[in-house]
């Protein structure tokens, strides 16, 4: 991984905040302190800044509930930041077994062994996908082929990566620390394609059959249009958050706004008309 100067200094100086932080400098005598550069597989070892790790795992909202996963963990810091200052469970995947016996030395020493664990192995070859939130600081390279591994992961799984982002799959959020930047994605459910509406209204069933719902999805952005009784109206106000979808369409003058969620393979929700709910409505994927 190529390294600004400032980047190596930033993490320089986060080494030392360890102690800060009370975890210890030195986690154990008979495990060495790991060195900037170490060699992995497809990157070397450089830390997140803790200033940073902490802002990561803040906007990521993390909290008891959740299974923190670093993908190529380094020294460790990441999981067992999100265990002793979050409560959360932490998983880390490492290549190196010399960074793998310093975390562990670490999560020995601070007492969270129980909850944070280590793996030596390569990331493409392990599970992760219980984590729900998966922190990297890896290079573009290396994000471009993890990325569809990301994205199969459960909806709402946030992921959190220092410095590199994930080339056109735009951050939905941003932190930065000392000018150097984190940024936060939400995986979100697959709504694309053709879907056919139905409502549970019998008047207004009759008005709209048949009943198509159209969306175009790039990552967490989606636009489309539905066929309502044979007019075909485009998506207003649309909204999609992870796996909530809401929208408007004017109907024959009138204003209807969906609000629905992707449940497992189909989608459902409820319209409104005029501030008044008209119809409960779900929609299968079209044949
Ligand atoms: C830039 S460091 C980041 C360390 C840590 N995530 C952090 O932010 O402080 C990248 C780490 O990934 C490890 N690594 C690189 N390729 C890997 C792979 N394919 N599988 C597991 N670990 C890998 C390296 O050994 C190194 O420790």
């Amino acid at each position: 991984m190529k390294t600004t100067r400032r980047n190596a200094l930033s993490a320089l100086s986060a080494i030392s905040g360890w102690a800060a932080l009370g975890l210890p400098l030195q986690a154990n005598a008979q495990v060495p302190e790991p060195v900037f550069g170490t060699p992995g597989k497809d990157s070397g070892w450089i830390p997140t800044p803790n200033g940073m790790v902490e802002a990561m795992l803040e906007m990521a909202l993390v909290t008891p509930a959740d299974l923190v996963c670093d993908l190529g963990s380094g020294d460790g810091r990441i999981p067992l930041l999100a265990a002793k200052r979050y409560g959360a469970r932490g998983l880390g995947i490492e290549y190196n077994g010399d960074l793998v016996k310093y975390s562990d030395s670490v999560a020995q020493k601070e007492g969270l062994a129980d909850r944070v664990k280590f793996l030596q192995g390569d990331i493409f070859a392990t599970d992760f996908t219980q984590a729900t939130v998966v922190t990297l600081f890896m290079p573009p390279d290396f994000n471009r082929k993890i990325r569809p591994m990301l994205l199969a992961m459960k909806p709402g799984t946030r992921v959190v990566a220092f410095n590199f982002g994930m080339d056109d799959w735009q951050p939905d959020d941003s932190v930065y620390v000392d000018a150097q930047r984190g940024m936060l994605w939400r995986v979100p459910a697959a709504v694309g394609g053709d879907w056919r509406l139905a409502f549970d209204q019998a008047a207004f069933q009759k008005v709209a059959q048949p009943t198509l719902l159209h969306i175009e999805q790039k990552f967490q952005k989606v636009t489309g249009h539905v066929v309502l009784g044979g007019e075909r109206l485009v998506l207003w106000d649309l909204r999609y958050d992870v796996d909530r979808l809401r929208f408007a369409v004017i109907h024959q003058g009138q204003r209807l706004d969906f609000d629905g969620r992707v449940s497992g393979t189909g989608l459902e929700g409820s319209m409104v008309a005029g501030g008044q709910p008209v119809s409960h409505w779900k929609a299968a994927r079209s044949a």
